[in-house]
């Protein structure tokens, strides 16, 4: 069995760290927040093992785009790491929604004492391009979970599992004046014998077919942690911007993933891009829209901190849900904040998304805040990503992949449709 620390039982101190051989699988390390994330833990004295079917190399391919930064290949990524900071990392090439035995044997063989769940199809706008693009983000991410789940069971893993889930879970429908809780709502009943408080998971209301799979990945986490004694935390996300991290920066053949299309580049990653070559920056609706971020040297962080808290954790409590964001902003702020900052303007365009044009966005996240996570804001890193990303890649970026053409409903006009429409000049 992994090795259980008993050492410091509760919520560790924030001064704590873990030994240097506690022994991390990587699930998905090789895309945008695994990599970082592999090389960050590897570079803390942790022993990473990186598992990966490379589908969103893949996905590249299919959708004609690939990254604004010139990833590597796996391999080379993980030779170059060995050269620059004299560290092995491990890579297991395998589907783990399709290869149940091998992820079993796999941790019979590995005995994982933590295990980074970040490999499920993640962007929205790809879930909802198609039917087949549907079924596949099901397909691949409920079974991709489950597998996981079903595999810690049968070759009796007490790892601390830490899955990378959404903000989206809880979708936009809550006002500001009704903060969103980490995970979990106290709800009234109301009982002949009088009103008894109940803690249930917070309702779930998905915005996409992606969404959707992560609501699922909630409730077999709750089944599992329940039935099982699985040790899980599931990290609802906000959007990860930010490219690099003090480790992918030691090389430039470690240079993580940098999405801009309109299927897999995150908002303000588009805005950034879009700055740097002079397109308008794509607002979509009236940008009243109000989301949750955080900076990707901070989510490597959280996955430390998220893993240290399990560890320390007695097996058997409910799932773990922290709410791993750092600031909310509506989206026509960000743009005109990119805006100001380069002086390229700002296009609205048809939203695509089924979604109220404006709301508010209230979320507690005490937890990490309390376990020591320290913010990167907005204001300290974003001309650095302009500059040293946006900029320098700009030569690479297809600018006919910027516009989104996904839609949610069959009948909605796309950004691409309106786009089209406008006279030529
Ligand atoms: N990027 C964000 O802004 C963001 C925000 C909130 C939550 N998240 C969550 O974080 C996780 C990682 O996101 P990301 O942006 O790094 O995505 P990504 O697509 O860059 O990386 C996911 C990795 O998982 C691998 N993968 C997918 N399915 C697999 C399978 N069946 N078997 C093995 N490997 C598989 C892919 O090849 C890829 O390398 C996702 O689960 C996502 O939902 C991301």
């Amino acid at each position: 069995m992994a090795r259980v620390r008993q050492d410091h039982p509760g919520i560790p101190s924030t001064t704590k760290r873990w030994d240097t051989d506690v022994h991390v699988l990587v699930l998905g390390g090789d895309g945008f927040c695994g990599w970082p994330t592999a090389l960050y833990l590897s570079d803390r004295g942790h022993d990473v093992t990186i598992v990966d079917n490379l589908s969103r190399r893949g996905i590249d391919i299919e959708l004609e785009v690939q990254s604004l930064t010139p990833i590597r290949p796996i391999g080379e990524r993980i030779r170059v790491w060995r050269q620059v900071s004299g560290r092995d990392i491990g890579f297991v090439r395998l589907d783990l929604a399709e290869e149940s035995d091998r992820i079993i044997a796999l941790l019979r063989e590995q005995r994982p004492d933590a295990i980074v769940h970040f490999a499920e199809q993640r962007a929205a706008p790809y879930s909802m391009r198609s039917p087949d693009a549907k079924r596949y983000t099901v397909d691949n991410n409920v079974r991709a979970t489950h597998n996981v789940l079903n595999a810690m069971v049968v070759s009796g893993s007490d790892a601390a599992l830490v899955h990378l889930g959404t903000m989206g879970v809880y979708g936009y429908g809550w006002s500001g004046s009704a903060p969103i809780p980490e995970g979990y709502l106290t709800v009234k009943v109301s009982t002949p014998d009088g009103d008894i408080a109940r803690e249930i998971l917070h309702p779930a209301n998905p915005g996409s077919v992606y969404h959707l799979t992560k609501t699922l990945d909630q409730l077999m986490f709750s089944f599992y942690s329940k039935n099982d004694g699985l040790r899980i935390t599931d990290l609802h996300q906000g959007i990860v911007w930010g490219t690099q991290t003090p480790q992918t920066i030691r090389d430039e053949r470690l240079v993580n993933r940098f999405d801009y299309d309109g299927d897999y580049g995150t908002v303000l990653n588009r805005f950034l891009m879009q700055a740097a070559i002079g397109h308008p920056l794509t607002v979509h609706g009236s940008g009243g829209q109000t989301r949750a971020f955080i900076h990707l040297r901070d989510t490597v962080r959280c996955i430390e901190i998220a893993i240290n808290a399990q560890l320390n954790q007695e097996a058997g409590g409910k799932p773990q849900v922290f709410n791993q964001i750092t600031e909310t902003h509506r989206v026509c702020d960000l743009a005109k904040m990119v805006s100001e900052m380069t002086g390229v303007d700002v296009a609205y365009l048809p939203n695509p998304r089924a979604e109220a044009d404006a709301n508010d966005l209230n979320v507690v996240n005490d937890q990490f805040l309390a376990l020591g996570l320290r913010p990167t804001k907005l204001s300290e890193g974003l001309l650095e990503e302009i500059t040293e990303i946006a900029g320098k890649y700009r030569h690479r970026a297809d600018h006919t992949k910027i516009i989104a053409r996904s839609i949610w409903r069959a009948g909605m006009r796309t950004s691409a449709d309106l786009v089209a429409e406008l006279p030529a000049g």
